[in-house]
């Protein structure tokens, strides 16, 4: 009998990893599922409750039409096999804790997740999600040794997304049409371009006076806080679930599409030894280009000024926790 070659199609779903089972991981679970992207594996540091909510997930397939599977877990052993690694666990920040002591809790708890995830899982890409975000991915990618295209971290696809949202409020269009930017760190300091947005190609600033941009962007570097806010426990989850996902879908689908993610660069607007939010193309080997756009003197000044922040950040955690 002659041997028949074997097919070239792959058995295997992909497998998505969320360490952190809390609001914007299990919510990233059922983003992931219901789009039939890949089979998660929910692990968090709290016995039963990633067991519950991915049960409670997994008791939905049927209803929302998807065959992938979700795996509750508290062990990293049942990580094996994942693609793509994202990182939510951490703590939200309590009253009488300073940004700083969220940054050593926050920078022990990534550090560790990331080498135990990896560990098990050498070609995966990682994506960090926890804050203070671009120093929790510069930690991340520090700790695993893991090439800088596959490591990166989700904040730009959300503020812009904020930043898509209020222009439609403000024009009454609809945010389909709309395409915004926003650079560097996702914190105070971020910042959006406006003169890289526009709806259906026109440039908002035909759209809308000065004053009015200027009311959306400050709104938007205040759209976590503004969420906060009103919710009084916790942050934002619905849109920053999607954002990743956004990305989660790029990398599987390989689509390389072109989004805001805080990525290394060396060299890069003349910043170096950092992750900052720049746009970037994103498919299955992770990042594939780091794009320079031009930016005006001032827009370059705001870049760096946030750079700075996130630099002071990653030099007190390091010195801190001796990471
Ligand atoms: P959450 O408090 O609902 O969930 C965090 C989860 O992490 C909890 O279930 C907790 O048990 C788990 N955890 C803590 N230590 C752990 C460890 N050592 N190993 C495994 N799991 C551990 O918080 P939420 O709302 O899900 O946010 C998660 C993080 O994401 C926060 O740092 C938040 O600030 C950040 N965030 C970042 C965004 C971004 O745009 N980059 C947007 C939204 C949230
Ligand atoms: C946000 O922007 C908390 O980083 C989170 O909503």
């Amino acid at each position: 009998m002659s041997a028949i070659a074997a097919s070239s199609i792959s058995c295997k779903a992909p497998q998505v990893a969320v360490i952190g089972a809390g609001k914007v991981g299990s919510t990233l679970a059922q983003r992931i599922t219901e789009r039939n992207l890949a089979n998660v594996v929910l692990l968090d540091i709290v016995d039963g409750l990633p067991q519950g909510l991915a049960l409670d997930l997994y008791e939905a397939q049927g209803l929302e039409r998807h065959d992938k599977t979700v795996l509750g877990t508290n062990s990293y052993d049942d990580t094996v096999g994942s693609d793509i690694i994202v990182i939510t666990a951490g703590l939200p920040r309590k009253p009488g804790m300073s940004r700083d002591d969220l940054l050593y809790t926050n920078a022990k708890i990534v550090v560790h997740a990331a080498k135990e995830a990896i560990a098990r899982n050498p070609h995966a890409i990682l994506i960090v999600v926890t804050n203070p975000l671009d120093v929790m991915t510069y930690l991340a990618w520090q700790a695993t040794g893991l090439p800088k295209s596959r490591v990166m971290g989700m904040g730009g696809v959300l503020d812009s997304s904020r930043l898509r949202t209020f222009i439609a409020m403000e024009l009454g269009v609809t945010t389909g049409d709309i395409a915004t930017l926003v650079l560097g760190g996702h914190g105070d300091l971020m910042v959006p371009i406006t003169r890289y947005c526009t709806v259906s190609g026109v440039p908002i600033t035909e759209l809308m006076d000065a004053s009015a941009i200027e009311r959306i962007v400050e709104r938007t570097k205040n759209g976590g806080a503004e969420i906060v806010k009103l919710l009084k426990t916790g942050s934002a989850f619905y849109a920053p679930a999607s954002s990743v996902c956004y990305m989660v879908e790029s990398i599987i689908l390989n689509q390389s599409r072109l989004l805001p993610a805080a990525v290394y660069l060396d060299g890069q607007y003349g910043l170096n030894d950092i992750f900052l939010g720049v746009p970037c193309q994103l498919g299955c080997d992770g990042v594939s280009r780091v794009v320079e756009v031009e930016l005006s003197a001032a827009e370059l000044a705001k870049l760096q000024g946030s750079a700075a922040a996130v630099k002071e950040g990653i030099e007190k955690a390091i010195a801190k926790t001796q990471l």
